[in-house]
């Protein structure tokens, strides 16, 4: 399918599911400015992940950490939602059931209007105690202070995100392993699909027989076993493929 969009056999494929898994990455949210972290004006070019999205460095120089997530929350909070997760959010009513797993941290999808989300990495947009796992959602841009700390203990509060080295919640993990064996069909919008364990999702999904639908602009090492490989923009092709559905699903 690379190369041409030919939405038939899939448009026909969603008139029958029941239950759609999407696995979104940083290229939904390219297109409403936030860049990505492994493309050419990926964040990782610009700074070491080991130097700030580690505990190890969070422990070294809290001030310093809370000072990058302080920026990135400055410009992603600047940033609306794009036809691409409009559509996801709107396809909460177009299909029986839908389940959003994300790895991105920004917030986009909720804005958009999506409920259905499985957060795997966490949210920017909330913050942790060090002390006693309390979480919080804290939308200050700037932060008031820096580091900030808990009102209740007084310990610091860190950006309730998954670092390097941290294992993912294994509750969302599990539910994810579980929404991604129950779909019909899953989506695999704007991820390089090489970080673990989100890029075995699609596996999962596809083992217990769903239709994997892959939308990016580029190859990813699952691109070859996908049943669809859409090479396009997510904000371009998901307005595209909802547009054919509204023409065609059935009343
Ligand atoms: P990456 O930066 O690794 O990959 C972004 C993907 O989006 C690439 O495959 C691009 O080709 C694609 N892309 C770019 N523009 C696009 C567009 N307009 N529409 C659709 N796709 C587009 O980001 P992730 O796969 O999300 O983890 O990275 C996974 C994890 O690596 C992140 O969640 C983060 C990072 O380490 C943590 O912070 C724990």
């Amino acid at each position: 399918m690379a190369g041409k969009l030919e939405t038939g056999r899939l448009i026909e494929i969603l008139q029958e599911a029941k239950n759609i898994a999407i696995l979104t990455g940083a290229g939904i949210s390219a297109e409403s400015g936030i860049p990505t972290f492994r493309g050419e004006e990926g964040l990782w070019k610009k700074y070491r992940p080991e130097e700030l999205a580690t505990l190890t460095a969070f422990s070294q120089d809290p001030k310093l950490v809370w000072e990058w997530y302080d920026w990135r929350r400055g410009i992603i909070g600047q940033k609306d939602p794009n036809p691409g997760h409009k559509v996801i959010a709107r396809w909460e009513e177009t299909f029986p059931t839908l389940s959003l797993i994300t790895q991105n941290i920004d917030g986009l999808h909720q804005k958009a209007g999506s409920k259905n989300i499985w957060e795997l990495h966490g949210n920017i947009w909330k913050l942790r105690c060090t002390e006693e796992g309390t979480i919080m959602e804290n939308y200050d841009i700037p932060l008031k202070e820096i580091p900030p700390i808990c009102s209740e203990c007084g310990a610091l509060l860190r950006p309730h995100v998954v670092w390097y080295g941290e294992s993912l919640s294994p509750t969302i993990l599990q539910e994810s392993i579980q929404l991604s064996s129950e779909c019909d069909v899953m989506f695999v919008v704007g991820t390089s699909a090489v970080v673990q364990p989100a890029a075995s999702l699609p596996f999962e999904a596809s083992e217990a027989g769903a239709k994997i639908v892959e939308i990016n602009p580029d190859p990813t090492p699952l691109s070859l076993y996908t049943d669809f490989s859409i090479r396009g923009k997510s904000g371009e092709i998901l307005p595209l493929i909802d547009r054919e559905l509204k023409k065609t699903f059935k009343a």
